[in-house]
């Protein structure tokens, strides 16, 4: 298949990130069927959309006509098998349960025509393991979207174990037709490269809400005004929502070490259905799509250097295990992913080793957990070679 044999894309699941890739895919032109198990479901990812486009509308982003079209080129199914006979891409946003996603990976690819391509979006989890549920598993793969899907430029394009280098090529360049950047994994591993990257500090963030003295607003505040971030850590968390956050944390204390293990105040927050802007209560109370963060104290305890050393320490690790292609890869799917300002590795070379090894050093004591400890190119500053 090439490129332009794309003329239909199937997105199962309507949540958040589902109707926000079929809204990317309308957008560029393609046909695109979202597809669910509710007719409510499908209703309210619809509606999403069009609240969606009405806001790139007011910006003067976007003129009512091609608003027209985009909706024009959308429609709903409650069925899996009528959406993707005729589809070349179909790309699964389910829930994060394996046994969902290999369930959704096997209807699929009954019914799908031979050469489409099936991808997965999941953030975290093994795409070979769900390639194991279809057939051709040499056409299943990772295309990992970042949320708010519309507005993030950054696609993750990943290899499972089964997948053909042609699939991952026209997969990247449909990417870039849909008005993306991909990134390259080369691993199947948890987390890929930029959630890989986040995990300690999603840890860190964890640890922090259980030591209860340090200020979640005053980290957040010194986040945005210092690091440039669009949103603060725990602001991030409540966005993407702590569901997501706590199992993605599971996920990784089963795959990448058990310290990443959810602390108890994301526990009780579970528990207890507080989960961030989509329930209007998490670490913060959510209004209008905005967190109430009081900004009027800046974090003397935490900042942008422990989660950056976090994140340069990590990078050097997803690079040591050949997630990626390249240093630059890793900071170019930090930039488009996150909307960061730079990547670790461009920032890192910039800063003194002793300096990130001794932060790291401090978080490891203060924190009691081994994943903050410097590896060895952080301390003798080699890692600056890493290209
Ligand atoms: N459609 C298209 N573009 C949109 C959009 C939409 N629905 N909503 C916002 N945008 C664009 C705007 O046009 C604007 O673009 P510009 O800078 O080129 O003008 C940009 O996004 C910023 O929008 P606004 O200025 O209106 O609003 P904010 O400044 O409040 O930004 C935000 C909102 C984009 C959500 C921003 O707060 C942000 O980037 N937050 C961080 C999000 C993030 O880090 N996401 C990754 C989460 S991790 C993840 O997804 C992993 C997964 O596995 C769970």
């Amino acid at each position: 298949m090439k490129l332009d044999d794309v003329k239909k894309i199937a997105v199962i699941g309507s949540g958040a990130m589902g109707n926000g890739i079929a809204q990317v895919c309308a957008m560029a032109g393609l046909k695109a069927v979202m597809v669910d198990i509710k007719q409510e479901f499908l209703d309210k990812g619809m509606a999403t959309v069009n609240k969606s486009l009405d806001f790139l509308v007011n910006k003067g982003k976007l003129t009512t006509e091609k608003k027209a079209e985009v909706m024009g080129n959308l429609s709903t199914s409650l069925s899996i098998a009528e959406s993707v006979k005729d589809a070349q891409v179909i790309i699964e946003a389910v829930p994060e349960i394996m046994d969902l996603k290999k369930k959704v990976c096997a209807e699929i690819s009954a019914a799908a025509p031979a050469d489409a391509l099936i991808a997965s979006n999941t953030s975290t989890m093994s795409i070979s393991e769900i390639a194991t549920a279809g057939k051709n598993p040499e056409r299943i793969l990772g295309m990992h979207f970042f949320n708010p899907a519309p507005a993030m430029k950054g696609v993750e394009v990943i290899y499972a174990k089964q997948t053909s280098d042609a699939n991952v090529d026209l997969l990247c360049e449909l990417t870039k037709k849909i008005g993306k950047v991909p990134i390259k994994v080369l691993k199947d591993a948890p987390g890929f490269i930029v959630n890989r990257i986040g995990a300690p500090n999603q840890a860190l963030i964890s640890a922090i809400l259980d030591e209860g003295t340090i200020k979640t607003d005053a980290v957040d505040t010194i986040m945005k005004a210092m690091a440039g971030m669009p949103m603060g850590p725990f602001e991030l968390a409540d966005y993407v929502g702590i569901d997501v956050f706590y199992h993605t944390l599971k996920y990784y204390s089963e795959t990448l070490s058990p310290e990443f293990k959810p602390g108890k105040k994301l526990q009780s927050m579970l528990d207890s259905g507080k989960l961030g802007m989509k329930t209007g209560q998490g670490i913060y109370a959510w209004e209008g799509g905005k967190a109430k963060i009081d900004a009027s104290e800046q974090s003397k305890d935490i900042g942008p250097m422990e989660f950056l050393a976090i994140q340069i320490n990590e990078a050097v690790r997803v690079y040591k295990e050949k997630i990626a292609a390249s240093a630059a890869d890793i900071d170019l799917g930090m930039v488009h992913c996150m909307r960061a300002f730079a990547g670790p590795f461009a920032l890192g070379a910039g800063m003194e080793p002793k300096q990130l090894a001794d932060t790291l050093e401090k978080l490891h004591q203060k924190f009691g957990l081994k994943i903050f400890k410097p590896e060895p190119e952080i301390v003798d500053g080699s890692f600056k070679n890493m290209k």
